[in-house]
């Protein structure tokens, strides 16, 4: 198994160019099998979790070309015939359950395994499955995978009773090919709902509203092919602005929509950074004032997102005074928590809340990523840490983040990658 062997790396300076949504991408493939038609999708990023959506599609009977050199992936999903999404494919990631709406729109039934839970919750489908069955679907559940069938879904007003990224892509997109109206109310408002809708309007569908908490989608008969260049990182961007405010340094991200990392900006300038918007990109300094503490209560968006909590926390371990995170979208995701404290850090969980006591001196440790963004976070607090942190089970960060050594190394990490 990989590791990686992260050393004190002093103020991280330089450009950082940053790559496109995975959580864009990945609703975006599933969304092709929609079109029955070939589809070009650009600005990929090359990720195990893409190469994993990809080898699904095929195994669905698509033709699917990537070309990670040129960040495109080429798919053709008019040979589509099968209706149930391979268990082993959809039990490794569980972005997976994205095909479900699709399929089930365009053959009338699917079968999927469940997608196991993971380190930072249940993650249970029951708000994906109760828009379809508002649109008319009969839900078969067995012990570890469900089915739904209907031979043509309805337009419907589906409730949502927590704004679940995954069920308003997977109900919306379902809802393109219904007959009917189907409105969305309690919808997540993510950018990458946005970008989806986008995908799915030049594709034929008929859809408004996405980015608010109500969506429209007047169903159609058909979809057909289109390009689309996905939008950009958030959370990679969100990640590489608290690099330099962590390591104290100085980076100019470049391919950053300043508007989608809104709240991560309010809070690390709460801290002291500096952050600007200028016609180059996205500059952040942790360089100008001495950084202090905040506090943090991950929302849906526009709220500072769960998926940067991990991250700011290993910031706030290194600032002066106490600050104090709540976790409101997932029930475990402070399992960087544990690994933290090995390195130094002075941080307490009471319930959904942790309280950090600031400026504890780290010190390098073998160190587990549990998840995609607690392993970012383990890199992060490597580069403050005194000695060498050796972190272990790196192909969670590897899912979701494209090229990441290399990008660090450009900017001036000691950061190595080896083989165990
Ligand atoms: C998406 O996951 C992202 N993944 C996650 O990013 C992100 O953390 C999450 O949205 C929240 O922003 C992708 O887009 C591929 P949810 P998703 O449905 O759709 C509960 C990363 O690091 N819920 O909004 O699975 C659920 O248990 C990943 O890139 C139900 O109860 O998230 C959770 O507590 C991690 N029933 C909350 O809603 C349901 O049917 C948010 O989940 C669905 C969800």
């Amino acid at each position: 198994m990989a590791k990686y062997i992260v050393e004190n790396s002093g103020p991280l300076r330089g450009e950082v160019i940053i790559s496109g949504s995975k959580n864009a991408v990945l609703p975006i493939l599933a969304a092709s099998i929609l079109a029955g038609d070939a589809c070009e999708i650009s600005d990929v990023p090359n990720l195990l979790d893409v190469d994993v959506m990809c080898k699904l599609l095929r195994s669905l009977g698509a033709s699917v070309e990537e070309d990670y050199e040129n960040e495109i992936v080429n798919v053709d999903t008019k040979d589509i015939t099968t209706w149930e999404a391979p268990r082993d494919l959809v039990t490794r990631m569980r972005a997976s359950i994205l095909v479900m709406g699709p399929i089930l729109a365009r053959q009338g039934k699917v079968k999927v395994s469940l997608p196991g839970g993971c380190s930072i919750g249940l993650r249970p489908i029951d708000l994906h499955l109760k828009g379809f069955q508002s649109m008319g679907a009969e839900i078969e559940k067995g012990p570890d995978y469900v089915v739904a069938r209907a031979d043509k879904l309805k337009g419907a007003k589906v409730y949502l009773d927590f704004p679940s990224v995954g069920a308003t892509e997977n109900i919306m997109m379902a809802a393109t090919l219904a007959e009917g109206v189907t409105v969305i109310e309690n919808a997540a408002e993510e950018p990458e709902i946005v970008d989806l809708a986008n995908f799915l309007n030049k594709m034929g569908a008929k859809v408004k509203g996405a980015g608010t908490n109500m969506i429209r989608i007047e169903g159609v008969p058909a979809l057909k092919g289109t390009r689309h260049a996905v939008i950009p990182d958030r959370i990679e961007a969100g990640t590489f602005m608290v690099a330099a405010a962590i390591t104290r340094g100085d980076l100019l991200l470049k391919n950053v929509v300043p508007d989608h990392v809104k709240s991560i900006s309010a809070k690390l300038m709460e801290c002291g950074a500096v952050v600007e918007d200028n016609e180059d990109g996205l500059r952040v300094r942790g360089d100008v004032n001495p950084l202090i503490a905040t506090d943090i209560r991950t929302l849906p968006y526009p709220g500072f997102p769960t998926d940067m909590q991990s991250q700011f926390m290993a910031l706030l371990t290194t600032v002066e005074g106490t600050s104090m995170v709540v976790e409101t979208v997932f029930e475990n995701r402070y399992m960087h928590i544990g690994e933290l404290n090995r390195m130094g850090a002075d941080i307490k969980i009471d319930g959904r809340s942790a309280v950090i006591v600031g400026q504890r001196p780290l010190m390098g440790a073998p160190v587990i990523a549990t998840d995609l963004r607690a392993g970012a976070a383990l890199v992060l607090a490597g580069f403050r840490a005194e000695g060498e942190t050796e972190i272990s089970e790196i192909y969670h960060i590897e899912r979701g983040y494209s090229s990441f050594e290399k990008k660090l190394i450009s900017i001036g990490a000691k950061i190595r990658r080896v083989e165990d």
